[in-house]
């Protein structure tokens, strides 16, 4: 539990199958006491609060200690939310939202001044996204507000897919957890912006660049993936800061399998002369061919979506037992969610490798 002080503030709620109800009202009350709530979306945990409260959304950026410029994503229950909150939305923000909605995809849009500028990070745009998961979409409809939601992590950290990841970054700094399980997809969604001429993607998830050109016809992309020029700006405010990174130096070592394999065999053979404490996070394959003390398997290499299921918590599970250097097997295939998965761990990274 490092950095969060002890308070005894927080709440935890556990949910069965007979408590819904009573949990979403009270959780409701606390939203509408103008308090902090995390909650289970199917992407990962968000930690809410009233999107329409400036008060209130200060607050979660104070619990997470995330910089004031870095705007959440407003979480909203039914389409017609859109309309108090967006203005001018374009028909192909139309088209995204009865495709992929209730689902991983955040639209940003232009915003109604009834948004605050804390939610927007001062912005004139605002990100909408419909989360599907019940526990959620509960807590939107019972509380009567728009949710305010970031990932449930302390600023900088692997976004949490459980309770438990919630309750040791921020326990003692919010209000209350609900805890509906590990989520779903493991991953943060798409987002995309809708306000340009050319809509283009500022982070990839699991609704892929070409999922999206299937409804709306051609649209680009605005984040860096290692292989454009640092002049490729990145547009969404977050994209700028690390993220998703542990305690441990992570090492991204990219290429065919076999050579990273080799490579971290090379590796290892090194930092265990100089005494260093190594973590692996590998795939399937390679985690056939490596032997050391410290190794987990994200999931099959040419199965994207289990890597994105297991790598937060991987590299929290890997934290957790102290090791100084994380290197991680980049043979998995960049298809589909592959390409977010990448997005991340090179996020997570100090250094590539590219063999
Ligand atoms: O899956 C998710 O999106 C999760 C769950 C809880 O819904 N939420 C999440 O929120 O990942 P957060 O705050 O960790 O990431 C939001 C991202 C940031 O990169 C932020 O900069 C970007 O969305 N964003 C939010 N509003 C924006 C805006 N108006 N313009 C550009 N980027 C924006
Ligand atoms: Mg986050």
């Amino acid at each position: 539990m490092k950095d969060a002080p002890m308070t005894g503030r927080t709440r935890l709620f556990p949910l069965n199958e007979n408590n819904l109800r009573d949990t979403l009202k009270e959780a409701a009350a606390i939203i509408n006491d103008r308090g902090l709530v995390a909650f289970p979306t199917e992407t990962v945990y968000g930690l809410g609060a009233n999107a329409l409260d400036a008060k209130a959304v200060r607050a979660i950026f104070e619990a997470k200690g995330r910089p004031a410029d870095n705007p959440l994503i407003v979480h909203i229950s039914s389409k017609q939310q859109c309309c108090k909150l967006a203005r001018n939305i374009p028909e192909k923000a139309f088209k995204l939202m009865d495709k992929f909605w209730p689902g991983p995809l955040t639209l940003i849009l232009e915003r109604q001044e009834i948004v605050p500028d804390v939610t927007t990070g001062g912005l004139d745009t605002v990100a909408l996204r419909m989360p599907d998961n019940e526990i959620a979409l509960g807590l939107i409809r019972v509380s009567g507000q728009p949710l305010a939601a970031p990932s449930a992590n302390l600023s900088g950290k692997p976004s949490p897919t459980t309770a438990q990841h919630v309750i040791s970054d921020l326990w003692g700094r919010i209000d209350a957890v609900i805890d509906g399980g590990t989520v779903e997809i493991g991953l943060e969604s798409t987002v995309i912006d809708m306000t340009l001429p050319v809509p283009a993607i500022l982070r990839p998830g699991r609704i892929s660049l070409e999922d999206i050109e299937k409804e709306i016809g051609s649209i680009t992309t605005g984040y860096l993936d290692g292989n454009q020029p640092e002049s490729a700006a990145v547009r969404s405010p977050g994209m700028k800061y690390t993220h998703y990174a542990p305690d441990a130096t992570v090492i991204l070592i990219e290429g065919a399998s076999t050579s990273v394999v080799h490579r971290i065999q090379e590796m290892l053979k090194t930092y265990g002369l100089e005494e260093v404490k190594v973590g692996l996070l590998l795939t399937d394959e390679s985690n056939m061919d490596i032997y050391h003390d410290e190794q987990l398997s994200l999931g099959s290499k040419d199965k994207p979506a289990e890597l994105a299921f297991n790598l937060f918590s991987g590299l929290r599970s890997l934290d957790a037992r102290d090791v100084d250097i994380i290197l991680v097997d980049g043979s998995f295939s960049h298809h589909g969610i592959g390409a977010a998965v990448s997005n991340r761990i090179r996020k997570a990274a100090s250094s590539i490798i590219k063999v």
